[in-house]
């Protein structure tokens, strides 16, 4: 791989596609710049006051000229676009099988809460050559988290869940920054990245000893705000079950139709903060709202938990 002298680090499969594209858009733009700079030098010089040279009308048509004119361009904008746009929908879509891990961007510091348990403060660690996908939230204001070695950078809006995906090529410790003014602080609002060995990874994950995962954590807030009272069975109130509904389409009561929403993420999110926007589809508009009853990291490892009871990861 090579490297480009001023350039950052590159630390992640991303990073040479992303400069191989900037260098070429570079190169276009300076060789272009350069050559009408060139003409405009040569013309100064050449009809300058005074000097013999032929000043009488060209032409004032070329086909030829026109032609030339309109199809180099044409076809530098179709390759630019063409490549953008491929780079765009591999950088947008994260692999299927890479491991998530959850972000809270807050005044003024990025919260990071590994799947396995372990939670850290400006710092996020992961593994050499594996798939992982941010999944980022803020709690206040807008934010936008910025790995420069990883040439990944992306908002993190309070209200809704944006993503990112990397794979780490290259042990070592890198910068993270937000890179959206939020705030008295916001320059202080960095941290490390650390790229580790896979095997250094598990054992960092492990290190302060095994808590409870994610999902785990997930499942105690559940009952702690009273979900299971009604979510598990009730006698008395009928709230749908919710094994086996993260991914799958929700019927959604929409005036006397009925429309479907895939229970991801963010439907989960907005179910429970804003219950009475989504009504399932025969069952009473009853659940009250936990808007500002439940932290940020706490609904994230809620959707944990009802992701797991999806895939039948943990039982109840
Ligand atoms: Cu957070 Cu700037």
């Amino acid at each position: 791989m090579w490297d480009f002298p001023l350039f950052p680090d590159q630390a992640s499969t991303n990073a040479p596609k992303l400069d191989a594209l900037m260098l070429f858009e570079l190169g276009v733009l300076v060789f272009f710049t350069m050559a009408i700079l060139l003409f405009v030098l040569a013309f100064c010089v050449r009809y300058r006051r005074g000097n013999a040279a032929d000043r009488s009308h060209p032409p004032t048509h070329s086909k030829a000229m026109e032609a030339v004119w309109i199809v180099i361009p044409a076809i530098l904008s179709v390759v630019m676009y063409a490549w953008s746009t491929r780079l765009f929908f591999d950088l947008y879509e994260a692999p299927a099988d890479a491991t998530q891990i959850d972000v809270v961007g807050k005044q003024w510091m990025w919260y990071v809460q590994h799947s396995q348990g372990r939670s850290e403060t400006n710092e996020l660690h992961v593994p050499l050559g594996r798939p992982m996908k941010l999944n980022m939230t803020s709690q206040d204001v807008l934010h936008s988290f910025y790995i420069p070695a990883f040439r990944i950078k992306q908002d993190v809006l309070p209200g809704r869940y944006t993503s990112l995906w990397f794979e780490p090529t290259k042990v070592g410790v890198y910068n993270l920054f937000c890179a959206e003014y939020c705030g008295t602080n916001h320059s202080l609002m960095i941290g490390k990245v650390h790229v580790m060995e896979p095997a250094d990874y598990e054992a960092w994950l492990s290190e302060k000893g095994v808590g409870p995962s994610q999902a785990e954590e997930g499942g105690r807030l559940f009952v702690q705000h009273h979900c299971a009272g009604c979510h598990r069975g009730s006698q008395t109130v009928q709230a749908p079950r919710l094994e086996g509904v993260y991914g799958k389409p929700v019927p959604i009561q929409d005036g006397k139709d009925v429309h479907f929403v895939t229970a991801d993420d963010r439907y989960i999110r907005d179910s429970i903060l804003l219950p009475k926007d989504q009504v399932v589809a025969g069952y009473e508009p009853i659940m009250p709202s936990f808007k500002d009853q439940i932290s940020e990291t706490d609904l994230l490892k809620i959707i944990a938990y009802i992701k797991s009871i999806a895939n039948g990861e943990t039982s109840q």
